[in-house]
């Protein structure tokens, strides 16, 4: 199963931070997640849709200036970073799955994978793109069709599948809390990986690995790296 670490190793340091994104390269996580929102032109790693949870700011994300952003404790005196930022940092050492939060992300975000996969030569491999907001996702799909994607869902869809193989995914990323045989059969018939969130306990791992799944989102990397097939 390949291993995400869930945005950066959250399970030990403040999530969507620098220090997070290090933790997870520490610990050998072979692939990272990050989620993005645009702000003001740049391109912001941070989860949630209000500041109160993870800084000490207040309100929308997407309503701030990108300078109110920076200046905020994003947890133990982190900034919140760019993707650009953060790419840096891995630096080709996981790879990088990014998560766009919010409309209007897949055209920026395109444009700076699409500069680093040209300028600085790293592979087109070295990334995955996925979304919750599939109009946004096939966006980005149109735009960068070399860059694989991923369908995001937060339940059992009807027809399975079915949702990701119309945006022509590679995988599909499903909720823990609606997996089942059959989704993840229905999805490697169509062709594509079945990746699982959040699946933190080990037997949630060992659960997932007598499904079949393709890979976790994990907020410890070093239980699913662990973890004995
Ligand atoms: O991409 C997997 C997972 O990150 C999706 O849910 O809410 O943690 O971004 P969320
Ligand atoms: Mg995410």
């Amino acid at each position: 199963m390949i291993c995400f670490a869930h945005r950066g190793a959250r399970g030990h340091e403040p999530e969507n931070t620098l220090r997070a994104f290090t933790k997870a390269l520490d610990l050998g996580a072979p692939w990272i997640e990050v989620d993005v929102y645009p702000v003001g032109g740049e391109l912001v790693v941070i989860h949630d849709l209000r500041l109160e949870r993870t800084t000490n700011g207040t309100g929308y994300v997407f309503e701030q200036e990108f300078s109110y952003l920076r200046n905020l404790d994003a947890g133990m005196g982190e900034k919140i970073p760019t993707l650009r930022e953060v790419l840096n940092l891995i630096d080709g050492q996981a790879g990088v799955n990014i998560e766009l939060k919010w409309p209007g992300t897949a055209e920026p975000v395109a444009k700076l994978i699409d500069t680093c996969c040209r300028e600085l030569g790293w592979p087109v491999d070295h990334f995955l793109v996925s979304s919750f907001i599939h109009a946004e996702l096939r966006h980005f799909h149109q735009l960068l069709p070399a860059i694989r994607i991923g369908a995001l869902t937060g339940d059992l869809p009807l027809n399975l599948a079915a949702f990701a193989e119309e945006l022509d995914a590679d995988a599909v990323h499903a909720n823990i809390e609606f997996v089942n045989q059959d989704f993840v059969d229905d999805t490697h018939r169509r062709g594509m990986q079945f990746y699982v969130y959040t699946v933190n306990y080990p037997e949630d791992i060992a659960w997932m690995d007598r499904l079949g799944v393709d890979g976790v989102f994990t907020d410890y990397p070093e239980r699913v790296l662990s973890y004995k097939l």
